[in-house]
């Protein structure tokens, strides 16, 4: 292994993925662990050079406070306490550790190397990966997002043809999605792709319905049985490549941290389809994971692309979806990406987008009297989305697209810009 690691015990502080990435930050690799790990799981963990207690406001778990088991203190191990003082901690701290007095910690007691860097880190994963896996097989969903999109490089990097990518096209994909996640692991990269294009069936089940529940419910739903049905089809497969990353383990919550929201990366696959798991980027901030494509080789397009929903399309094509309208909102967004980009707006704004409502409006066309669809373009800023501002849009930028929507998309006569913050609306309509 490369990496040196400083441990995090967490103690109930709210600050330990601050305190994880001020560790990265300064080049040295850290990770969180539960305050009751055993001597033995520890000395598990690779390289680990030295241990950080770190205290807070939900130490109290039932009228007690929660303690690190003592026995850690005798392995050998430089430790800071931070927070809640124990007389046997080689260093104690009132509140998150100055940089200095983290550094002096880190580089001076614990005698860290700054080796954490992306490609030290798919190194050691390449490792890992080929010990866990052997000559078995890994099969994993590849949407084309972030997530998925890097865990897929990192296996194919370690294992190779012993990984096989499904790619499920629900039909409610972006402009040429598909066709480039194709592109790129099938053509380029030389991936084991099973290609599945369920359009048809998607749209088919989602005829009608226009609850945004129950279409989210429907979409999610058969993408896992459409995934299944792959699945049963190959042999000896006896691994699920997931593209859970750190923040996603953080939110569901520590044995003192509150939970934020349960995460189900593949929830809900039947269980007599049993795999064991593989999260190479479990550890990985969002950041990183887009670093760690980079270094994988894979196109700025893929890894810095903004975040889109699971059920696509779907939730922007308002109300009951139909063919006409998703098309408009399949090629409204293309040329909204494209001026975005033109304008540098790209590198700016966190996320946007358009929608279609379900409804029509009267306009004039080749003077006539027209009746058609509405484009509604939404884009945001925020640094967590829980909640957003609206960007101010250059009028002249708008214009254009306004332009280019009107000339180019079939059955639509009218362009909104929303200006709503969130709260009250969400980002998505649905
Ligand atoms: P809302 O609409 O709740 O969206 O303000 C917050 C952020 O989450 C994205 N989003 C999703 N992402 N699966 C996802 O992976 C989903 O089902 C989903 N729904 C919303 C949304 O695009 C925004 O960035």
């Amino acid at each position: 292994m490369k990496q040196d690691m400083i441990v995090i015990l967490d103690l109930g502080s709210t600050e330990n993925t601050v305190l994880a990435r001020e560790i990265r930050d300064m080049g040295v690799y850290s990770e969180i662990h539960p305050h009751d790990i055993t001597v033995k799981e520890l000395q598990e963990l690779n390289n680990v050079k030295g241990i950080i207690l770190n205290g807070g406001e939900n130490r109290i778990v039932d009228g007690q406070a929660v303690d690190v088991n003592p026995d850690i203190y005798d392995c050998g191990y430089p430790v800071m306490s931070v927070d809640h003082p124990t007389a046997t901690c080689s260093q104690q701290l009132k509140a998150l550790p100055e940089q200095d007095v983290l550094k002096e910690f880190i580089f001076d007691q614990c005698k860290a190397e700054p080796n954490w860097n992306m490609k030290n880190f798919v190194a050691d994963q390449v490792e890992l990966l080929r010990s866990q896996v052997g000559d078995r097989k890994v099969l994993l969903a590849l949407s084309g997002g972030v997530d998925s999109s890097v865990v897929a490089a990192l296996l194919l990097k370690a294992i190779g043809q012993q990984l096989v990518c499904v790619h499920v096209n629900h039909g409610l994909m972006r402009k040429n999605e598909s066709e480039s996640v194709v592109e790129i692991f099938g053509e380029q990269l030389h991936a084991n792709l099973i290609y599945v294009n369920a359009t048809e069936r998607f749209l088919g089940k989602l005829e009608g319905v226009s609850e945004p529940e129950e279409k989210r419910k429907i979409i999610g739903g058969e993408f896992i049985r459409v995934f299944e049905e792959e699945a049963r089809k190959l042999d000896g497969i006896d691994f699920l490549g997931q593209g859970t990353i750190y923040p996603d383990i953080i939110e569901s919550g520590t044995k003192t941290a509150k939970m934020v929201k349960s995460h189900h990366n593949v929830g809900g696959l039947p269980e007599d389809l049993q795999f064991e798991l593989v999260e190479p980027l479990k550890q990985l901030f969002k950041d990183e994971v887009r670093a760690c494509g980079v270094e994988l080789g894979l196109p700025a397009h893929m890894v810095y692309r903004q975040p889109f929903p699971g059920p696509g399309l779907g939730v922007r094509c308002l109300g009951a979806i139909t063919r006409d309208r998703l098309e408009a909102v399949r090629e409204s967004d293309a040329i909204l990406q494209e001026e975005f980009k033109k304008a540098g707006l790209d590198q700016r704004v966190w996320q946007y987008f358009t929608v279609v409502p379900d409804f029509k409006s009267v306009g004039m066309r080749n003077h006539a009297r027209s009746f058609e669809y509405m484009v509604i373009i939404r884009a945001i800023n925020t640094v967590d989305a829980m909640t957003a501002t609206i960007e101010r849009v250059d009028w002249d930028v708008l214009e254009i697209i306004t332009n280019r929507i009107l000339n180019e998309v079939d059955n639509v006569n009218r362009v909104c810009y929303d200006m709503s913050p969130k709260p009250p609306a969400t980002i998505e309509f649905e």
